[in-house]
């Protein structure tokens, strides 16, 4: 096949890559089926990140495959605005039906991205529907990532993402980030950190509650290298923001389904957020698709004012797009008949030991975990930071597994697929891959 092997490289200028290193020893994958994938060498490569925390139940998996290509074959778009098809209905009652009591609406997005500036966007929206319009503000966190958008950059809080753009989004304020040294070594929830919630506190008192719609936050953030909820500071975001009338986010485009061995973070954690935004697992990864879940509260807000009206100026092209829904159909359909979350759940207390086995391995400063979810963190070398866990992530792809870092930290997130040798495989590679670095 002429397209597996292409000899320029030049005009692709890609994604959050280091293009010049990728352009002069290239990584192609060609194809994809359960944990692995194959090389264009030919090679096998576990899969131990779930693509981007987005194959939850591996690849090329049968019934969202020929959902697509029956999709394709029967309605292969409709428009999304003013008209409708089957799917998208079928799906957002799916989603709702899911999701933690209180979600009752879904509205469609291409990408966790746009999930956020929905969500953001909604807020402002709705406040200003019910004759708050002075509540603008959005409230972020340290080391959140919410996409790379203009809202979710400005909110969220990754110096590289911000440096060049983050402050045009006026009107935007963080909290700190939960990432403590006394939590280090920590399985599952820490233990240290939830009066950090009470910053909310001192924000809302610098700016006054009456101009702030919503905080956003991860419930467990992914991007920046897992960090998790300490005991308690969720609960806390909640009841500040019930208390002052602010709405409250929670970004699940990576916890969502079935990462923490529960449909959702929210319900993991036992929080009930106003609004939940979605992506990568909707569909599998295969197509993009995203979601915004909201409350009727904030959905009925909305409809008001003359029938004929439209009541929110927002939408997307592929909003709801067919092929997207009956990927996200099968989806659900594929992680409720294998009972993946459920799998995950299991699985989670053998990966926990798998992963802390790693404690005592060379350059190792921490590890975390959480459902199928893990991180690594590695001292940095003095100087060039990144430098060393990059270089993993090349040994560890030369040995035939798939890692993922950020920074000086490993992060894992396994299909949910995932069985125990795959465990075992991932966690020697790392050793032996960390034990033979500089
Ligand atoms: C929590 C969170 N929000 C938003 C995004 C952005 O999603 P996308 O890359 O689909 O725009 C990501 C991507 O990793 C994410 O982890």
């Amino acid at each position: 096949m002429a397209l597996d092997r292409p000899n320029d490289l030049n005009a692709f200028w890609m994604p959050f890559t280091a293009n010049r290193q990728f352009k002069k020893a290239p990584r192609m994958f060609v194809a994809a089926e359960g944990m692995h994938y194959t090389t264009a060498e030919g090679r096998q490569v576990l899969d131990g990140t779930a693509g981007l925390w987005c194959c939850n139940a591996g690849h090329k998996r049968p019934r969202i495959t020929e959902a697509i290509q029956k999709q394709a074959a029967e309605l292969d778009y409709a428009p999304a605005f003013q008209m409708g098809h089957p799917l998208a209905f079928d799906l957002a009652n799916k989603l709702v039906d899911m999701a933690p009591d209180g979600m009752a609406h879904a509205f469609y997005t291409n990408s966790g991205s746009e999930s956020v500036e929905t969500a953001l966007k909604i807020a402002i929206a709705y406040h200003r529907a019910r004759g708050e319009g002075s509540r603008t503000r959005l409230i972020g966190r340290e080391r959140g990532y919410h996409g790379v958008n203009f809202g979710g950059i400005s909110v969220g809080g990754i110096v590289n993402n911000r440096r060049m753009f983050g402050s045009l989004l006026t009107g935007v304020d963080h909290l700190p980030h939960t990432h403590l040294p006394e939590n280090a070594w920590t399985r599952g929830q820490p233990e240290h950190g939830a009066h950090l919630a009470d910053e909310l506190e001192r924000i809302v008192a610098l700016h006054g509650a009456e101009t702030v719609a919503a905080v956003i936050v991860e419930p467990m953030a992914g991007s920046t290298g897992v960090l998790l909820p300490p005991k308690g500071y969720l609960e806390k975001l909640r009841e500040i923001c019930t208390k002052h009338g602010i709405l409250l986010i929670f970004d699940e485009v990576i916890t969502g389904f079935g990462r923490l061995g529960s449909s959702f973070a929210a319900e993991h954690f036992d929080v009930q957020p106003d609004m939940i935004t979605l992506a990568k697992g909707l569909t599998n990864g295969v197509i993009p698709m995203g979601a915004v879940l909201a409350t009727s509260d904030i959905h009925d807000a909305f409809m008001q004012g003359p029938e004929h009206v439209i009541e929110l100026f927002h939408g997307y092209t592929y909003s709801g797009n067919p092929i997207a829904s009956a990927a996200g159909l099968a989806t659900l359909e594929t992680y409720r008949e294998e009972g993946l979350f459920e799998r995950a759940a299991e699985l989670a207390p053998y990966w926990e030991e798998a992963l802390h086995s790693l404690k005592g391995t060379r350059h190792v400063i921490d590890i975390r975990n959480m459902g199928l979810i893990g991180a690594v963190e590695l001292e940095p070398i003095a100087g060039q930071p990144t430098k060393r866990a990059f270089q993993a992530f090349l040994d560890c792809y030369e040995k035939g597994v798939l890692i993922r870092t950020t920074g000086d930290i490993i992060a894992l997130s396994p299909p949910l697929i995932i069985e125990k040798a795959h465990i075992d495989q991932i966690v020697d590679t790392l050793r032996e891959v960390l034990d033979a670095l500089e």
